[in-house]
């Protein structure tokens, strides 16, 4: 398949490619080349490529800068994704959306199936709720939910705070909010199944196991041979930022359960792969 990924300069944009181009032809689109925020660009850059399907990584991620500035938030994560969707409905193309535990209120006490309630508690899943629903106008379509990202390629929650501790300094992490910690990688190819497999819908992927921030961070500063007594644990509510974070908001991957599909490696052994990758 031609497949074009948006946001592919970004975080999860590097694993998709570097996941998908292992069967497919791959044409990266990152902000500077298409930019989902102009519809008749994007769509002429689509009419060009003509891929058989559109990955839709692209967004503005940072739950704060989304809290501090709604407009661009929609303009960037629901009016892009319309374009996106629009731009794929014109050429035939799927789509696979990326979307987010955010649409979830985290008041929930167990792990969150794709069926249950969405009721976000910030812009930015506001925001990426209204995506969702415009990916649901393409007719073969996927919704992918995921967490807290880890990989190669891009700055992350994890290897930021190997660097700050290898620096002498402290890490301070949330130690209130639970998820699911998943290596970019292991999510695309896990996509990347779900598409061969010709099966539509909505999942949640992540790697196999729930962890805090404080979980993480400590599991990873031990993989890298750093103390992990620097990893501070501090709760939300004393971090001051602009957007509330949720409490619990762990995936739980029904969807591929039911379908028949086996489950991402745990994280601790996704991390431990990544974290030796790590040049600090
Ligand atoms: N990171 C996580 O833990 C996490 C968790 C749950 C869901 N997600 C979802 O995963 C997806 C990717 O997130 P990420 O962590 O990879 O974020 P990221 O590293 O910030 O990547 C997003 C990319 O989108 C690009 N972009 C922003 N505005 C654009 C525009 N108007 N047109 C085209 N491209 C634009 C950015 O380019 P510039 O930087 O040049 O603007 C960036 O390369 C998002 O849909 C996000 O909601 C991420």
């Amino acid at each position: 398949m031609k497949i074009a990924i948006t946001g592919a300069a970004g975080l999860f944009g590097h694993g998709l490619a570097t996941a998908f181009s292992t069967r497919h032809q791959v044409i990266p689109l990152t902000h500077g080349s298409a930019d989902i925020t102009n519809a008749r660009l994007f769509e002429a850059a689509m009419q060009e490529i003509h891929p058989d399907l559109i990955v839709h990584s692209a967004a503005i991620p940072d739950l704060d800068i989304c809290e501090a500035d709604p407009d661009r938030a929609f303009l960037v994560n629901y009016q892009g994704t319309c374009n996106v969707a629009n731009a794929a409905n014109r050429i035939g193309a799927g789509l696979v959306h990326i979307s987010t535990d955010a649409v979830f209120d985290g008041k929930k006490q167990s792990p969150y199936v794709e069926t249950d309630p969405t009721a976000p508690i910030t812009v930015y899943g506001r925001s990426k709720l209204q995506a969702e629903q415009a990916a649901n106008s393409v007719e073969r379509h996927w919704i992918i939910r995921v967490s807290v990202l880890f990989g190669p390629g891009k700055t992350n929650f994890v290897d930021k705070g190997l660097r700050k501790i290898a620096a002498g300094e402290d890490y301070k992490v949330a130690s209130d909010q639970m998820g699911n910690a998943t290596l970019t990688t292991d999510a695309g190819l896990k996509i990347m199944e779900v598409v061969e497999a010709g099966r539509c819908g909505l999942y949640h992927v992540a790697n196999q196991g729930t962890c805090s921030r404080l979980e993480l961070a400590r599991a990873a500063a031990e993989l890298a041979g750093l103390n992990p007594a620097k990893v501070i644990g501090v709760p939300d509510a004393q971090m001051h930022r602009k957007a509330p974070r949720l409490k619990y908001s762990v995936l739980e991957m029904a969807a591929l359960k039911t379908g028949g599909f086996s489950l991402p490696r745990p994280w601790q052994e996704a991390l431990a792969e990544y974290v030796h990758t790590i040049k600090l």
